[in-house]
């Protein structure tokens, strides 16, 4: 029997709630497509601390953890307080709050050229509205991002011709040309420029270049384009600056979401006072951007932002997290190294994996030399059937391509991992579910 029909064989419940689920989600059973697993993946009763637990009563190492929003780990003690009181107190009162105006004075204390602050019910709509911000800014429509950058599904975000969106004026260009940002930029039709903090896909699986990301904000700025820093994923998690604290950038605009609410629905949209006046009644009415939103800064998700917040101000949980995933790297590797497996992990809160062959080493902060996204982006099915051993280790990975790092992870919590990903790889290439690399290290 191999490994994936054992685990067919040990999650019986999972497998009927899938069988359930997909007679009401088209998406193949699930509700997010992240959460795609083939055969099916395990369904989640509860979580706490760096555990998560399914149905069929196995115990996880949890490296999913919000989708990177619990940089706290699940159900930290001061947010659970902080979200039980106010549940008590009313979840929405449609009205303004104290807790609100707390939320910004602590996002503003921590990220850079935060100004101003708006809130939304998540990441994508906090960038939704800077580049409607952007537009009514610079009189522009036009809209410039990158390759494999991830902003969100709606239509100014996903790849210009994906099914059912709109054709927005949204223009695509390769990282890391100056050449080409400079000749595009110089076209002066961009309202705004966009970039994911840290790199493509989730803090920088394919990682940018600091030189290149330091020439773009002045350039944005000569050529009037507002510059859109997408901090969804980093901000919070890289430091109490984000990404943009750690590389010194300053963003005429920066959006956030996942951990700025402590793993409540929200997003914010922070930036220059002069740019976000966009929103403020009484300037040239025609330009004037209403916002509204039902959900915006709900008491109960203000709660918990503000306890998430408060912890996060001194830097000391991101310090840890940062020292986790720095072991995670060397214990890793070193382990990949002495199997000599041709995958490696890099990153630096979330540790990205890679599918050989191996011919770099990950540098001090965690990034491997500059690489072309594909090969960085290589081996993704590989990846997923690797995700399925290690579920059926113990390990509850994103789909084997990532590990998001928590505050409450353990060096133990690590050392587990470790050992079970060098299994995983073993079992799935003796299995023949994963086909050895060529060039041994
Ligand atoms: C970099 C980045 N931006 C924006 C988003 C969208 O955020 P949300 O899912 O909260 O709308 C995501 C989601 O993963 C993201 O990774």
């Amino acid at each position: 029997m191999t490994v994936i029909d054992e685990y067919i064989r040990s999650h019986p419940r999972s497998k009927q709630l899938h069988e359930r689920a997909l007679q009401h989600f088209a998406a193949k059973g699930v509700t997010h497509v992240g959460r795609m697993w083939e055969p099916f993946g395990p369904y989640m009763t509860h979580a706490r601390g760096s555990r998560i637990w399914d149905v069929d009563g196995h115990e996880y190492i949890e490296f999913r953890n919000g989708h990177g929003a619990l940089i706290l780990g699940h159900c930290h003690p001061a947010v659970v307080k902080a979200i039980q009181e106010q549940a008590a107190k009313g979840t929405l009162y449609s009205a303004s709050h104290q807790l609100e105006i707390e939320w910004a004075e602590l996002i503003k204390s921590m990220v850079p050229n935060a100004e101003r602050v708006e809130f939304f019910a998540c990441g994508q709509e906090a960038n939704m509205m800077g580049i409607r911000i952007a537009r009514a800014f610079t009189g522009r429509t036009a809209v410039l991002r990158f390759e494999e950058n991830f902003h969100g599904w709606a239509d100014e975000l996903v790849a210009p011709h994906a099914p059912g969106a709109v054709d927005t004026k949204t223009r695509i260009i390769p990282p890391h040309d100056l050449k080409v940002l400079e000749d595009e930029l110089a076209t002066r039709q961009f309202a705004a420029v966009l970039t994911e903090a840290g790199g493509a896909h989730m803090a920088g699986q394919v990682p940018w270049q600091p030189d290149f990301i330091r020439a773009l904000g002045p350039m944005a700025g000569e050529h009037g384009t507002v510059w859109l820093l997408d901090e969804v994923v980093t901000g919070f998690r890289d430091g109490p600056g984000g990404w943009a604290g750690l590389m010194g950038l300053k963003p005429d605009l920066t959006s956030l979401g996942k951990c700025v609410a402590g793993g409540m629905p929200a997003g914010a949209l922070t930036g220059r006072a002069e740019v976000m006046g966009m929103l403020t009644p009484g300037f040239p009415p025609a330009r004037w951007i209403r916002h509204s939103g039902t959900w915006n800064a709900m008491p109960i998700v203000c709660a918990a932002g503000v306890a998430a917040c408060r912890l996060l101000k001194d830097g000391s949980v991101q310090r840890r997290v940062n020292e986790t995933g720095a072991y995670m790297r060397r214990a890793g590797n070193e382990a990949l190294r002495k199997c000599r497996y041709n995958w490696r992990l890099y990153g630096r809160s979330i540790i990205h994996v890679y599918f050989g062959p191996v011919d770099f080493e990950v540098d001090t902060a965690g990034n491997p030399p500059t690489m072309d996204s594909r090969k960085l982006l290589a081996g993704s099915e590989e990846k997923h059937k690797l995700g399925m051993y290690l579920l059926q280790y113990g390990i509850h990975s994103q789909q084997g391509r990532m590990f998001i790092l928590s505050a409450a992870h353990t060096e133990e919590d690590i050392d587990r991992t470790v050992q079970a990903l060098v299994r995983a790889i073993g079992d799935a290439m003796a299995e023949g579910a994963i086909g050895e690399l060529p060039g041994c290290c």
